[in-house]
C-alpha cells in the first residue's frame, strides 16, 4: 500500500512505502492499525453467535468516541486561547478556524448516526443483551464535552436520583468533577465579552447610548399609538409599545437580567450581554467581524449538539420503542427530556436577537471609536510567505 503522507517519489510507490517491512514508518505503524483493527470485539462472538450487525454497531460508536476525542483537543486549544488575558486578538482567527473545525467534525457526528438506522430494530434486539448493562450514558468523553462547553450539574436531567458522573470508576469520576470546575468554553467567551472594547464609561460608553435609543425607540412607538387614526391601530401601537417596554427592560434593568440568571433563564453576565450586542451592532467594523463570526459559530455548535440530541433519540424510540435503556434510564422518555434549552450552552446568544435594534436606531459610531475598530491590537497572525508575495506579484 501506498503511504498516503506524501513521501512517494513522483507518484512511483518505492519497496519501502509499499510494505511493513522496510526501515521508514509505515503506513500502519503510524496509525497504529494493529491496535485500532483489533478493537471490534463483537460480544455475540463470544457467545458462539455470529449477528452480523453488532460490527457495524461497535464501529460506529468507536468512530464518534473518536470524534469525541479530537473535538475535545480542539476545544481545550480554544480554552488555552482565551483564557490569556488580555486576548491577543491576532489569535482571533486561530480560534475560529479551530471552531469551524469542530463544527465540521459535529455536522458530521449529526448525520453519522443515520447509518445505524440501516439496522433494524429486531436485527438490534438480536444482540442488544450481550452488551448490557453498558451505555451510551457512560460516554465519559461526551459528558467531558458538556462540561468543557459549560453545561452545569444543576441543569442536567438526573433520573433515579442518580448524579451522571456515578456511573465511572473513581479515576474517570474525578476528572470529570475536575472539568465541572476547571473554566468552561462558557465562562471564557463570557469574560472576554465582558472586556469588549466600547463598553468603559469613560470612553464610547456604549450602553448609555445603547439606552437612550430605547428610549428613543419607545417614544417613537408611542407617538405613533397618539397619532393613530383608527382605535384598532393605535391599540396595536399600545400593545407593541408595552411589549417593547416589558421586553427590553428585562435586559436594562440589571436587577431583573440577574433574577432572570439565577432562575437559569439567562446564562451570561450583564456586562457579557453589553459585550455581545455591541458587537452584533457594529460587526462590519475590522475589529469586531471575527469575534462576530466567532459568536455564530457557538451557535453553530450548540444547535448542531441539539441535532445529534434529536437524532439519536429519534434512533432510540425506533430501536427500544418506550423499553428502558441498558443504563437504566427510561430510555426515549429521558432523551426526550434532554432535547431542550437547559442543554444549550450559548442560549443567551440566540435570545440576543430580541434586543437588536432597528438600523436606524443603532447608536452611530464616533470618529474616535470608529479608528479604535478599525485596527486590531496585537501583531498581525499572517505574514505572507515570499513565494506567496511573488505570486501576488505576477498576477
Ligand atoms: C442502536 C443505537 C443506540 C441505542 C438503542 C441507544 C440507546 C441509548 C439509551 C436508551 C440511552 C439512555 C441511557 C440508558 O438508559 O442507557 C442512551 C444514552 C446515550 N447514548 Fe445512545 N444509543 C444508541 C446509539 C448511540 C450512539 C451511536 C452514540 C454515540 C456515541 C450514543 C451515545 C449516547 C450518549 C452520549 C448517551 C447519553 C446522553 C445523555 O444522557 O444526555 N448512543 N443511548
Amino acid at each position: 500500500m501506498s503511504c498516503p503522507f506524501g513521501k512517494s517519489n513522483n507518484g512511483q510507490v518505492t519497496e519501502d512505502e509499499e510494505g511493513d517491512t522496510g526501515s521508514g514508518l509505515s503506513y500502519g505503524e503510524y496509525l497504529q492499525l494493529d491496535k485500532l483493527l483489533s478493537s471490534q470485539q463483537c460480544e455475540s462472538d463470544k457467545h458462539g453467535k455470529e449477528i452480523h450487525d453488532e460490527h457495524l454497531f461497535i464501529i460506529v460508536h468507536q468512530v464518534y468516541e473518536l470524534w469525541f476525542k479530537q473535538i475535545l483537543h480542539e476545544i481545550d486549544s480554544i480554552r488555552q486561547l482565551l483564557s490569556s488575558v488580555p486576548f491577543d486578538e491576532s489569535k482571533q482567527l486561530i480560534v475560529n478556524r479551530r471552531t469551524s473545525r469542530v463544527v465540521a467534525i459535529m455536522k458530521i457526528c449529526v448525520e453519522q448516526i443515520h447509518i445505524l438506522e440501516t439496522m433494524t430494530a429486531l436485527d438490534f434486539s438480536d444482540f442488544r443483551d450481550y452488551l448490557a448493562p453498558a451505555s451510551g450514558f457512560q460516554s465519559y468523553q461526551f459528558r467531558l464535552l458538556e462540561n468543557k462547553l459549560g453545561i452545569k450539574p444543576d441543569w442536567r436531567v438526573s433520573y433515579a436520583q442518580k448524579n451522571y458522573a456515578d456511573v465511572h470508576q473513581a479515576g474517570i469520576h474525578k476528572v470529570l468533577t475536575k472539568s465541572e470546575q476547571e473554566e468552561s468554553l462558557l465562562t471564557l467567551v463570557e469574560k472576554w465579552l465582558e472586556r469588549t472594547p466600547g463598553l468603559e464609561e469613560s470612553g464610547f460608553c456604549f450602553w448609555k447610548k445603547f439606552t437612550r435609543s430605547v428610549e428613543s425607540l419607545l417614544r417613537d412607538i408611542k407617538r405613533n399609538a397618539e397619532e393613530a387614526e383608527t382605535q384598532k391601530e393605535r391599540e396595536a401601537f399600545e400593545k407593541e409599545y408595552k411589549d417593547t417596554q416589558e421586553s427590553y427592560s428585562t435586559i436594562l434593568d440589571e436587577n431583573i437580567h440577574n433574577t432572570k440568571v439565577a432562575r437559569g433563564e439567562r446564562r451570561l453576565s450583564h456586562k457579557a450581554w453589553q459585550g455581545a450586542l455591541l458587537i452584533s451592532f457594529y460587526r462590519e467594523q475590522l475589529r469586531f467581524s471575527q469575534p462576530f463570526q466567532f459568536l455564530n459559530l457557538l451557535m453553530d455548535l450548540d444547535s448542531l449538539l441539539m441535532k445529534w440530541r434529536a437524532n439519536h433519540v429519534q434512533l432510540v424510540q425506533r430501536m427500544l420503542g418506550n423499553k428502558p435503556g441498558t443504563g437504566g434510564s427510561s430510555g426515549y422518555l429521558y432523551l426526550r427530556s434532554t432535547v431542550s434549552d437547559r442543554y444549550k450552552v450559548f442560549l443567551d446568544l440566540f435570545n440576543l436577537s430580541s434586543f437588536l435594534l432597528p438600523r436606524e436606531y443603532i447608536p452611530p459610531l464616533t470618529i474616535r471609536m470608529k479608528s479604535r475598530l478599525s485596527i486590531s491590537e496585537g501583531p498581525i497572525e499572517t505574514v505572507l510567505s515570499l513565494e506567496q508575495l511573488r505570486v501576488q506579484h505576477s498576477n
